[in-house]
Formats: C-alpha cells, structure tokens, sequence
C-alpha cells in the first residue's frame, strides 16, 4: 500500500465487532478506530448504565479509539444513553448514530437505521439531543440514498444529490461534525440486509462531492466496498477531500491485512505477527477464567485467522508472510485452540489449514461459521 496519513475504521458488523473481535483488531492496527456492533437504546433500558456496562465489559482496553454505535429514533432516550455512556466512558473517540441500517425496520421496529434518511429533521432531532447530553463528538453512519422498493432502484442524479445534501446539512447543523458515506442506496423494504450491501451500486463520486462541498464543515469516511488491500490503496490513490476509510467484510476475511493498514497509517508501527496474536491468546485465556466472554466469542477472531490464512496457503499467494510464517501460526492457532478448549479439541499431526478450520467449528458454533461464510461470499 502506498504511504501518508489517512485514518481507517474497522466497520460495526453485529455478531462480529465485539470486544474480543476488537482487541485482535487492537493489537494488528492500534492505529485504527474501532466500532461497536450497535447498541439499540431500546434494548438497554430501563437500566441503562447497567446494560452498557455489560455490553462494553472490557471496553476499557480498546483505549480512546473506540467509537460507540447507537440505533434509537427516540431523542429524549438516545440523549439519556448517549450521556450515560460518556459518563461512564469518557474515552469513547465518538458515539455514533447508525442510519443506515436498511434491516432494522424489517424487523418491526420501523424508524431506526436508514429509514430515518426519509426524516432529516427527525435525525437533527436525535443528533441534537445526543449533543446536548457530551461534550464528545457525535457522528452519523447513513447511506447516499434511500428508497423504498428494489424497483425504485436507478442511476443517482441531481435530485438525490441535493437530497442528500440537506441530509448532511441537517446532520451538521445539530451538532455532528463527522458522517461516514456507505457509498450505496438503502432500500428500506422487499430487499434483504445481505442484498442491500451487494445489488445497489457503489458511487464514489457522491461521497467525493459532498466531502468537497463539506470540506472544512463535516468530516466524511468513505465506506463500501473497500474489499482489499488494493481496493483501498485505489480508493487512496484517487482520494480528494477524503482521508478517512472503513472497512467491515474486508476486516473479517483478512484481519491480518489489518497489519499492512497499520504500516500504511503509521510506518513506525512494525507489528510482530506472533507476538500480536500470542498477546490475543494471554487476553482470551484470562478472560475465558474470568468467565468474561463465552468461548465461542473468544475463539471467533482465531477462527477468521484461520480462514484468511487457510485462504493463503491454498492458493499460493501470502501476501506478506512466508510459507515459515504461515506454518509458525497454524501451530499457535492450534496450540491456542486446544488450550483455550481445555484440550477437548484434539491437535492434528500436520499442518493442514483445512482441518485447523473445521476444529473451530464445534468451539465457535455451527450457526456463526455458516453466518461467516454467507458474508464472505458477499464479497
Ligand atoms: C455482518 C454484518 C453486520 C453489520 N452490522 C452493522 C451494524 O451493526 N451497524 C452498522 O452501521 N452497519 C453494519 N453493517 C454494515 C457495515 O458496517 C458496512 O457499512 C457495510 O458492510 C459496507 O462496508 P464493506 O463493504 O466494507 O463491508 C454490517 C455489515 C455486515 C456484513
């Protein structure tokens, strides 16, 4: 990847970004803002502080780069639960309100996510009562577009643009001063979440010509499609006003490639890789003691290891590892697999990528490896 400054977000995914999910993250990219999956408001109350405590436990460990993500359409709650969080992490690099999320009304509670783009004033309401309760700075996550149908679906123009627009200046005006572009339309109804992120088109242009007419005002990261390495050293190389990333299915195929994004964002920061992933086997092995996360949650980020190297190593091309290297990490994945499992996974003789894989499967869960392997054939 080619060098200079930029910041990079490793995206909210729900099932995934949670704090053993982000302390992997933490260790191969410390330079990187990390994300909560969504918190919604309504699923914390009554007892808010409660709640959260339990849903960020060990939060304190991801540093000043974590960015909370809420999903409400209620301002006075969103408010309540945005200060309360800020009371009781004053770290937090933002909180954020998702309105983007096309599945959230599918699931009865219509007005969240991406249906609130049909609102402006309805989302200045919530960003302003989320700004009126910290002095810590709020941002948005939404879409370039919303519509209702998968019909409605065409080519953006002049309308949309102005629509969105207003969006972004509404947002602004209440008090966000960063909003992150999935570069995509949201259809609210009649597509799923999973063809919302792959049939409506990327269009880039839209969020390099709001981040000139914002320039100076909003801060905008460009998120949606960033797939590779080489997607977003194309994304850099043509970057404009943008220099702010995010990425989501890329981190949970590859997160070792988290390792050349750091080298790209802080060229100081040389990351061992066995280092990074032995100190995330110390983490998950008090942590499974303290009986503070599950063992599947714990041994999720392995598994994607796993997957990305077995990737590597069966078609021939590491990208920044050698063969050695490779062979070194199957042993700690596996020796660390076979710990963290009190020895109820049994290792295998050889290195083999294929077996290490299928070995999770029992220790994450059937249902999380098949949900891993519907988002990485999205990509
Ligand atoms: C499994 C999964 C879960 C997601 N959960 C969230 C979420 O909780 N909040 C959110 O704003 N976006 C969520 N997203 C959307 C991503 O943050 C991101 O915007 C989207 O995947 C596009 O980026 P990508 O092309 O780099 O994956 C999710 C996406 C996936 C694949």
């Amino acid at each position: 990847m080619s060098g200079c400054c930029f910041e990079f977000h490793v995206a909210p995914l729900q099932g995934y970004t949670h704090q053993p999910f982000r302390t992997l993250t933490n260790l191969l990219a410390p330079s990187a803002i990390k994300w909560t999956e969504m918190e919604k408001v309504a699923d914390l109350q009554p007892m808010v502080a409660a709640s959260l405590r339990k849903r960020l436990e060990g939060s304190e460990d991801d540093g000043n780069n974590l960015v909370l993500q809420l999903g409400s359409n209620n301002a006075k709650d969103l408010g309540q639960c945005a200060g309360i969080a800020a009371e009781l992490y004053p770290n937090l690099h933002e909180i954020n309100l998702n309105c983007g999320c096309p599945s959230i009304s599918s699931g009865g509670a219509t007005g969240y996510g991406a249906s609130l783009m049909k609102d402006p004033d309805l989302t200045a309401g919530l960003v302003a009562s989320m700004r009126s309760s910290t002095n810590g700075d709020i941002s948005v996550k939404t879409r370039i577009a919303v519509f209702d149908n998968p019909e409605d679906l065409r080519p953006l123009d002049d309308r949309d643009y102005r629509y969105l627009v207003n969006y972004v200046s509404s947002i602004s005006e209440a008090g966000a001063a960063h909003v992150i572009l999935h570069a995509r339309p949201a259809v609210l109804s009649g597509l799923s979440p999973v063809n919302n992120r792959i049939v409506p088109q990327l269009d880039y242009e839209f969020v390099h010509q709001i981040a000139r007419d914002f320039d100076g005002r909003v801060k905008i990261t460009l998120n949606g499609g960033l797939n590779s390495l080489a997607a977003l050293d194309a994304a850099r190389n043509n970057q404009g006003q943008i220099s702010s990333y995010m990425s989501g299915r890329f981190c949970i195929r590859r997160p070792l490639d988290l390792l050349n994004v750091e080298q790209s964002m802080m060229s100081s920061n040389r990351i061992d890789v066995h280092s990074a992933l032995s100190n995330y086997l110390s983490y998950a092995l008090a942590r499974r003691d303290k009986q503070q996360f599950t063992l599947a949650e714990l041994c999720l980020p392995l598994y994607l290891v796993s997957e990305q190297l077995r990737e590597d190593y069966e078609e021939n091309e590491p990208v920044q590892l050698s063969w050695e290297d490779i062979e070194l990490l199957h042993d700690l994945l596996q020796e660390g697999l076979v710990e963290l499992s009190n020895g109820k996974v049994k290792p295998n003789a050889s290195i083999n990528f294929k077996k290490l894989t299928s070995s999770f499967k029992p220790v994450v869960g059937t249902k999380v490896v098949n949900k891993w392997r519907r988002n990485r054939a999205e990509l």
